[in-house]
């Protein structure tokens, strides 16, 4: 597998966030009720860690719960609450070993007690390491986590501690749960949906999407590698030019390019 250093650096993601997607259809397709679907899901995150890590990306970030998702029937939102405490049971120790941090993005309210605790043993116990960085958002909502960080700014105001006109990008996004990671390079969904699906909402703006057929179940290390050649191809102008252009700037649409 071609390591990142192959690529010319500007051609490298730093974060590759993907939507995993398709569990529920990979199973229809066996005729699997869906949870085999969610478990044969562990695998592929088992696959593209392994492929991240042999890769040398930094970050990684995978939507595995979203806070949509407790509209599921209740059977299934338990069996993926299991699936979250066999992995980290499971793998959690070879994940430190792997010198792999450990980050969980989303609410904490409504987890099960015992929940809250693995999510939090796993991010202490690999707080040192300095490997991939991994983090799986779970319970995650982009526009609640947005509304908690103005909340948090307002009350600060409020109290006096902060003058509003002080307010900017860069200080809203230190106040995102994903503080002191980079917004997502790359951005893959898998199932052939091309949604968002309340996934990182502000950090997304100038990402790269990319979006794959392949049922998260089938995900393997040569579909990430396929989508970094795509990125790789990919022109990332950030609203401006392409520096190498002598052609004069397009007008500019709202939103830019
Ligand atoms: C979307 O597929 C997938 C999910 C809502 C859950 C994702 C979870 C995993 C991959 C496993 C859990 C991982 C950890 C680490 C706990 P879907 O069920 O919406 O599929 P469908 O669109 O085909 O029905």
């Amino acid at each position: 597998m071609t390591k990142i250093e192959a690529l010319p650096p500007e051609r490298r993601p730093s974060h590759v966030a993907i939507i995993m997607d398709g569990n529920g259809r990979w199973a229809r397709k066996r005729l699997l009720p869906r949870s085999a679907g969610h478990a044969a899901g562990i695998s592929a995150v088992r696959r593209v860690v392994a492929a991240a890590r042999e890769i040398g990306l930094q970050y990684v970030t995978l939507y595995a719960f979203s806070t949509e998702n407790w509209r599921r029937p209740k059977t299934e939102i338990a069996f993926l609450m299991g699936l979250l405490r066999q992995y980290f049971d499971s793998d959690l120790k070879q994940l430190k070993a792997d010198n792999v941090r450990v980050r969980i993005i989303g609410g904490r309210d409504g987890l099960e007690k015992d929940i809250a605790g693995l999510v939090a043993d796993a991010q202490d116990m690999t707080a040192a390491n300095t490997g991939l960085h991994l983090s799986f958002a779970f319970n995650y909502g982009g526009r609640e986590e947005i509304v908690a960080a103005a909340r948090n700014l307002a009350r600060q105001v409020r109290d006096g501690k902060l003058d509003a006109d002080a307010i900017d990008c860069t200080m809203f996004a230190s106040s995102l749960q994903t503080a002191g990671i980079p917004d997502p390079d790359l951005l893959i969904r898998t199932s052939g949906e091309h949604r968002l699906s309340n996934f990182l909402l502000w950090q997304s703006a100038y990402a790269e999407f990319v979006f794959i057929d392949t049922l998260w179940p089938d995900f393997s290390g040569e579909d990430l590698h396929k989508a970094l050649a795509e990125y790789a191809g990919r022109d990332r102008r950030f609203g401006g030019v392409d520096s190498a252009s002598d052609t004069p700037p397009r007008p500019l649409r709202a939103g830019a390019d």
